[in-house]
């Protein structure tokens, strides 16, 4: 699972688990105080039933006490209590409507009225009628009473018990999140800082300079890419360097074998008594071999002007079918070890003679070194309506498919052709250079063990100049 995936799960996963505690908590709270409410009104109700109870009692005691010594205090007292009643009743009636309990209130209701007109009336009912319903009042008030308790004590419990759940719910649902929070912690510490500390030291040890230096790649994660895109660079650098240090090498070398030459030949000419012309071939072996020396350093400075962009391009009108012809036949009276051909049309580019040269050059010598001796190397050059083509064509050993782009990127050389033959893997690179500088445009078609063909198109000259510079003058690359 990739880093970002597993972070949005742990984080929603938290996330869900507190809205869900969030949310049975408003619930269970709610429904708590719901329950608290109801058992309150209960509880109320039954207050005022005691209170009425009490009423009609006392009101009977002063009845009789009325009755026996006919004193009018206790007929007022027993007046008072009677009409203390009513909002007594109301509440108790009043608070029940609610409960679905209407049948036993207008029941008491209707006990109420009875007993409050016997009990006020005038002259007095007889005291075993007034006592009956006051008796079948208190019956009633009871029995209420009674409901509302057991009532008031179920609510009780169940408060309780949803009240045991809900503590019950939330320690485990935090409990729960407490263990998936750390679970998802370590996790995170092993997918996120542990590759991270083992990336950083990995970086630091590189830039001390200990190029062997490769980082973990614990998962197959975004850092696990990230650690395995490190290796790669630090492979990558690591050859760039043994490309470096093998192009030093033989340019050493190259450089070497003509001062030796130059040295022993001046030397010898240092000895010699002899006449002028006896001298000449001493001198020309001389003139030779450091014509060579320079070309060779030419080359080199030119490669590194064009890595940099500092290169200047001379632009001319260049017929590539008269620099075609004269470089074919500069080649093919050295070039024995291969069949060399041309077919080509007259077709003008402006561009700089002397690069454009060196891009023919190094295509063939590329197809020389490749290829079997003895194979063809095909040259064509096409004129098309806003071009002109040039194609070197080779039956060599060719190049797989998805090693073609990295080429053209300085010192790569392909594993397979190193022991073929001497390169700095700087040609390609700078091919492409100069015909990036022209406008133009280069392919590499190649199958494994077939062959390879190279193409390149630039911009004929009919068209314009496509730098739109003058003859002679610093050209698209130039500074
Ligand atoms: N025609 C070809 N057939 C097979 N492989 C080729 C061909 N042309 C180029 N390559 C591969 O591409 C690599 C780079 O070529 P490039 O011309 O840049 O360097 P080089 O020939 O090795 O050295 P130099 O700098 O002397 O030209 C070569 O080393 C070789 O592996
Ligand atoms: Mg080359």
């Amino acid at each position: 699972m990739s880093i970002k995936k597993f972070i949005s799960f742990w984080m929603g996963g938290l996330a869900f688990c507190f809205i869900i505690l969030a949310l049975s908590l408003i619930a269970s709270t709610t429904k708590l105080q719901s329950m608290n409410a109801r058992v309150l009104k209960d509880s109320q109700t039954i207050e005022v039933a005691h209170q009425i109870e009490n009423a009609i009692l006392r009101e009977r005691r002063e009845d009789l006490l009325w009755r026996a010594t006919g004193e009018s205090a206790f007929l007022t007292q027993k007046a008072n209590l009677v009409k203390k009643l009513p909002p007594l009743v109301r509440e108790l009636t009043g608070s029940d409507s609610s409960s679905g309990n209407s049948g036993g209130t207008s029941h008491i209701r209707q006990l109420f009225e009875l007993y409050q007109a016997e009990a006020l009336a005038e002259p007095m009912h007889p005291l075993a009628e007034v006592s009956r319903s006051a008796d079948k009042l208190l019956q009633a008030v009871e029995e209420f009473r009674e409901r509302n308790h057991s009532q008031m004590t179920e609510t009780l419990a169940l408060s309780k018990h949803l009240d045991t759940m809900v503590d019950r719910w939330s320690i485990g649902l935090i409990l729960f999140v407490l263990c998936f929070a750390a679970l998802g912690a370590v996790l995170l510490l092993k997918r996120i800082i542990i590759p991270t500390f083992a990336l950083s030291r990995a970086a630091e040890r590189f830039g001390r300079g200990e190029s062997a230096v490769r980082a973990r790649v614990y998962n197959n994660d975004e850092l696990g890419m990230l650690s395995r895109a490190f290796n790669e660079m630090t492979e990558n650098i690591k050859l760039l360097e043994q490309d470096r240090r093998h192009l030093i090498a033989s340019l050493a070398h190259d450089i070497k074998n003509p001062m030796v030459l130059i040295g022993g030949t001046a030397r010898r000419l240092k000895k010699k008594q002899a006449v002028v012309e006896e001298k000449m071939p001493l001198l020309n072996c001389i003139i030779e071999q450091a014509d060579a020396v320079e070309e060779l350093i030419g080359e080199l400075v030119d490669t590194v002007r064009l890595e940099d962009g500092n290169a200047a391009f001379s632009m001319v009108e260049v017929d590539l079918h008269d620099l075609l012809k004269t470089i074919l036949a500069k080649q093919s009276t050295m070039l024995t070890s291969h069949h060399l051909s041309y077919e080509g049309e007259p077709c003008q580019v402006w561009g700089d003679a002397r690069r454009l040269e060196r891009v023919v050059n190094n295509l063939i010598s590329n197809a020389v070194k490749y290829s079997e001796r003895g194979s063809a190397i095909d040259i064509r050059l096409r004129r098309e309506p806003d071009r002109c083509v040039i194609t070197v064509k080779d039956a060599g050993v060719g190049i797989p498919p998805e090693k073609i782009p990295t080429l053209f990127q300085p010192f790569r050389r392909l594993a397979g052709t190193k022991n073929m033959a001497k390169g700095s893997g700087l040609g390609l690179f700078s091919v492409k250079k100069i015909i990036d500088g022209h406008g133009g445009k280069i392919t590499i078609a190649s199958e494994p063990g077939r062959g390879t063909t190279v193409t390149i198109g630039l911009p004929s000259h009919q068209n314009g100049c496509p730098c739109a510079c003058p003859a002679n003058e610093t050209g698209p690359l130039g500074k």
